[in-house]
């Protein structure tokens, strides 16, 4: 347990040495200022995984659900979301902190979920993109993607919209210098960026306008926008 806990803390090192500082609010409660006073927001839990022979037992929240995950100790978050919660939005793409297809809400701040052992979560509150929607309802930030067409292939879009989520908790009227800056770990070697950047200051700018500066929130006064393939 000793050598887990140990590559629990040097993997919290790394991942949060990887991404932006800003602070997120879950889906329950998406403003900032009470994600931050949420019990575990930046903390370890106080009681250690459950080990049960070579399988650790966690208990994450996600996406405001009570989870009971069991995994192995060297099993990232990613994994663990992927293989055992059934929730495959996140992308492994380097595996190694560099592309940012991996990027959830990790109590209340992004993190690449593929350097962040599932141990870490446990007691966590993670918030992934299959989050973000209200039912059929997409997102605003997540309709202005899908408006603006910000992605080809596809596969940095999850972690990209978590990145761009994450800056508008925290920072809802962003320049466009911060909007570039927030997706700097995020890869995509299929657009310019540009109708990212775009979707992103569109979605700031309705969210401002229909609920004030606070904080992201589901939009419902707008009818949903399905997000299909080209054709
Ligand atoms: Fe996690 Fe690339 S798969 S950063
Ligand atoms: Fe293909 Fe970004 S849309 S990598």
């Amino acid at each position: 347990m000793q050598i887990i806990l140990q590559r629990v803390q040097s993997t919290v090192d790394r991942s949060s040495g990887r991404r932006a500082e800003s602070a997120v609010a879950s889906p329950a409660s998406r403003d900032p200022q009470t994600a931050a006073d949420q019990p575990n927001a930046g903390e370890r839990p106080a009681v250690p995984p459950q080990v049960n022979g070579d399988q650790l037992t966690i208990r994450p929240r996600i996406n405001g659900e009570q989870r009971s995950l069991a995994v192995t100790p060297g099993t990232t978050l990613l994994t663990a979301l992927r293989e055992h919660a059934s929730l495959t939005a996140a992308k492994e793409g380097c595996g190694q902190g560099d592309c940012g297809s991996c990027v959830v809400i990790m109590n209340g701040r992004p993190v690449n979920s593929c350097l962040v052992l599932a141990a870490e979560a446990d007691g966590a509150e993670i918030t992934t993109l299959e989050g973000l929607a209200d039912g059929e309802r997409l997102h605003p930030l997540q309709e202005e993607f899908c408006r603006r067409w910000s992605f080809q292939c596809g596969y940095c879009t999850p972690g990209m919209v978590m990145s761009c989520f994450a800056l508008l908790a925290a920072n809802p009227d962003p320049t466009e210098a911060e909007v570039r800056e927030a997706v700097e770990g995020n890869l995509c070697r299929c657009t310019n960026y540009r109708p990212i950047i775009e979707a992103t200051m569109a979605a700031a700018s309705r969210l401002s306008s229909d609920h004030g500066p606070a904080a992201p929130t589901i939009d419902s006064a707008s009818p949903p926008v399905a997000c299909e393939g080209r054709g």
